[in-house]
């Protein structure tokens, strides 16, 4: 089946927080929300069918993760990412974000520090706080319009006795890297010769773009596969983040226990009965779907870095290896961060995330989600051509 991400779909009225509550963040009404990451696509057609046979069926009662579900994610795993993993390694969260959270108070105590790579996910800093922890920043650097980490600077912070973990973007949102083996090799083995535990977020690891492979960090060997929490899941891949669900592979017996623990006590360990088919539906028959909105994304991406490439010099394009997130290098336009926030926003009728939001080094970027079909992404182009040449015009 060809899909046809061209489509436009109204999304307003439909509870989306990307479109209904946008007022909540920005002021105009005509706005166009490029914002929070989920698509404007619907999902692959069998997720759509799964969602419909259980909402025919009638009966909406408690849920368990069933092997099915669990042998789809694990044929998914190896087909994708050549990665081998076992049904014991795996729980339940009905989002990332909730398990990082958990993950923080369960793994680390009140006082503990933990390494965070900004400019990044800005909950992570919130999962960090609200756990008690210190944040450690082990800035990314960005080096001729390429962010590289900064091992030199890592292995100093992670030799401090008070960091207890470290919670690693792979792929990273928002810079857009796919990290390398060698990376993910020499960060791994400074965390084992630390004592440091790596909580590696997978959600973008699907979104590939133009031919990056990402390695799953527990992948790697066995002993960073014991000194390792992978959260994964289908919502970013399959644009089912309203139905809450996803995958923390944790491979070490002795940490699975106490996540098992912070799950029950939370009584958060059965999926919604939706999630589990349609993520189920996803990961068996979605290929095709994810292979044509990849291919998208990446003409997406190319429109927008020969278009602010050719016409807007002041604006610089991060080479995007994953997602559909575009980040953009605004620090050309010379404005601070709350003129900036104002400048897209009112002068180019956007609705983008704000690099500072995302910590250190996010000053003078935004985020702009191009999982939304090519016209809009055409006219948010236009929007800045237009709102770059009368201010520059003043
Ligand atoms: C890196 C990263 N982690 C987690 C999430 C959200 O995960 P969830 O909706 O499962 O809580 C996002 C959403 O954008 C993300 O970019």
């Amino acid at each position: 089946m060809k899909y046809d991400f061209d489509e436009v779909i109204d999304r307003r009225n439909t509870g989306s927080l990307k479109w209904d509550f946008y007022g909540r963040y920005f002021a105009e009404e005509e706005i166009i929300p490029m914002w929070v990451a989920d698509m404007d696509f619907r999902s692959p057609q069998p997720v759509i069918e799964a969602v419909e046979k259980v909402a025919r069926f009638g009966i909406y009662g408690y849920t368990e993760e069933t092997w099915s579900y669990h042998e789809a994610v694990i044929e998914w795993l190896k087909r994708r990412h050549n990665w081998t993993i076992k049904q014991d390694w795996f729980h339940y969260s009905p989002g990332v974000v909730p398990a990082l959270h958990w993950i923080v108070k369960r793994y680390a105590h009140p006082g503990d520090k933990v390494i965070l790579q900004p400019p990044v996910y800005y909950p992570f800093f919130e999962a960090v706080e609200t756990g008690g922890c210190h944040v450690v920043n082990n800035p990314l650097q960005l080096v001729d319009g390429w962010y590289k980490i900064d091992f030199n600077d890592l292995e100093e912070k992670a030799a401090d006795k008070r960091v207890k973990m470290i919670i690693l973007c792979s792929p990273h949102n928002p810079v857009g890297r796919v990290w390398g083996r060698d990376e993910l090799e020499r960060l791994g083995r400074i965390c084992l010769d630390n004592n440091v535990l790596v909580v590696s977020d997978e959600i973008h690891a699907d979104l590939l773009l133009n031919g990056h492979d990402h390695t799953p960090f527990a992948s790697i060997s066995e002993e960073f596969a014991r000194n390792s929490i992978t959260c994964y899941a289908p919502t970013k891949t399959f644009n089912l983040a309203g139905l809450q669900i996803s995958n923390i592979i944790i491979p070490n017996p002795v940490l699975a226990s106490e996540f098992k623990v912070a799950l029950e006590n939370n009584d958060m360990s059965r999926p919604n009965i939706f999630a589990l088919h349609a993520a189920e539906a996803a990961y068996r028959y979605g290929d095709r779907w994810l292979d044509q909105v990849l291919a998208y994304f990446e003409e997406n991406h190319a429109l927008v870095k020969d278009t602010l490439g050719k016409k807007i010099p002041e604006i610089k394009v991060i080479p995007a290896e994953a997602t559909y997130l575009a980040w953009l290098d605004c620090r050309g336009l010379g404005l601070d961060k709350e003129e900036l926030a104002a400048f897209m926003e009112q002068k180019a009728g956007l609705g983008l995330s704000q690099g500072y939001i995302f910590g250190e080094g996010g000053e003078g970027f935004v985020r702009m989600n191009l999982g939304c079909p090519r016209s809009v992404v055409e006219e948010a182009l236009k929007r800045i051509e237009g709102a770059v040449k009368s201010f520059c015009c003043r």
